[in-house]
């Protein structure tokens, strides 16, 4: 049977608060783009089209709108309210009427993977397995799944965030499962931390003597989880951006992989790639330094922006200092003109916004 797509994009979000208080996490933008979005691109270019969409009934409204009914990606999405964020287990288990006994690819949407999916929907349909899952080797595996592997690369235990890992392989966010999962995870109780864990019906698999294959990730793989996963998100996503100028340059410098879209204006300015300049944006006497993405309609005057992220419509004006390595929300302004009593600062600051000086 045809692989179908579950793509998750509910959750609570609270690592990337105050930005998640406003937006759901999976459509911060990641290289100008939705971070959902790559993870939609990856399902089409492996064929898949019959995707689900897991929403949570708070940011549910706004992922649905930014991902429309599916043509612009020639998918067919279909919505599913998951009524409260009890794990990811639980989000599949809420999906099961749209999945049947269909295998299928779970997506997290705030995953980006480099290397995409092709290869591992090839191999599915090819040898029919349980599962395949993907592992990463990071520096911290506490704050992941973990994998242990006997000495033949066989999948032996499966421990979510664990005190003491087993191993430093993490679990990566995209799984192909087969509908062999479902009476596992009906079977499951919540764990430690109230939820429904995925490692958990994967080790249930394994239990069983099924077949769970596992690769390491080709390429990088990247889970934004936390502000600093947004801007190395940020710098590997343009990382593969090829140069494309579309908008206006005035006076410009714009040096190596750029991209600028239409109706941008580059004035009297220097751009350094890989960076991206978003529609209608305004970089006006300024400085654009590698790996900074400013969003739509954004502005950045008399003013120098480096590994940064600007969502659409934020506003940097005279800054006594270069902004590096900080994430401006949508609409944010940041102004240094009228400063005149130096070593002031005036702040007005959502709740929980954070400063670093
Ligand atoms: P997580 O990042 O593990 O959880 P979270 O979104 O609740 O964030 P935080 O820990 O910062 O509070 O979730 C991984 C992905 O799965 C993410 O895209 C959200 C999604 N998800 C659901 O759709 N339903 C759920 O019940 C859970 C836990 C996550």
């Amino acid at each position: 049977m045809e692989l179908k797509g579950l793509v998750l994009s509910g959750g609570k979000g609270t690592r990337l608060r105050p930005l998640t208080h406003t937006r759901a996490k999976q459509l911060i933008p990641i290289a100008g783009k939705p971070n959902l979005f790559y993870a939609i691109e990856d399902l089409v270019a492996a064929g898949i089209r019959d995707i689900g969409v897991v929403l949570s009934p708070e940011t549910g409204d706004e992922v649905r709108s930014a991902l429309g009914d599916g043509t612009r990606w020639g998918a067919r999405f279909t919505f599913i309210v998951q009524e409260a964020p009890l794990g990811i287990a639980h989000a599949v288990k809420t999906a099961r009427p749209f999945l049947g006994e269909h295998p299928f690819v779970l997506y997290l949407g705030d995953n980006l993977l480099s290397g995409g999916i092709r290869h591992l929907v090839a191999e599915y349909q090819a040898t029919n397995p349980a599962a395949i899952v993907l592992l990463c080797p990071v520096d911290d595996p506490r704050a992941f799944g973990v994998v242990a592997l006997d000495e033949v690369g066989r999948v032996v235990r499966l421990v979510e965030k664990p005190q003491d890992p087993p191993s430093n392989l993490a679990l990566v966010g995209v799984y192909l499962f087969s509908p062999a999962i479902h009476p596992i995870i009906e079977g499951l109780r919540p764990s430690g931390r109230g939820e429904y864990e995925i490692t958990e019906a994967i080790q249930g698999l394994v239990d069983r003597g099924q077949r769970v294959v596992a690769h390491q990730v080709r390429g990088w793989w990247k889970d934004t989880g936390k502000p600093e996963d947004l801007l190395d998100a940020n710098r590997l996503a343009l990382s593969q951006v090829a140069r494309r100028i579309e908008g206006e340059l005035l006076e410009a410098k714009v040096i190596g992989e750029v991209v600028v879209e239409p109706g941008a204006k580059i004035v009297r300015s220097t751009v350094r790639g890989p960076a991206y300049i978003g529609a209608g944006a305004l970089i006006e006497d300024g400085f654009v330094g590698p790996y900074t993405a400013i969003g739509k309609n954004a502005r950045v005057i008399a003013s120098e922006v480096e590994y940064s992220i600007l969502m659409d419509e934020a506003q940097v004006y005279h800054l006594p200092y270069r902004l590096d390595s900080s994430v401006l929300g949508q609409g944010v302004v940041v102004d240094g003109k009228g400063n005149t009593r130096r070593h002031t600062l005036q702040l007005v600051l959502g709740d929980r916004s954070r400063v670093m000086l």
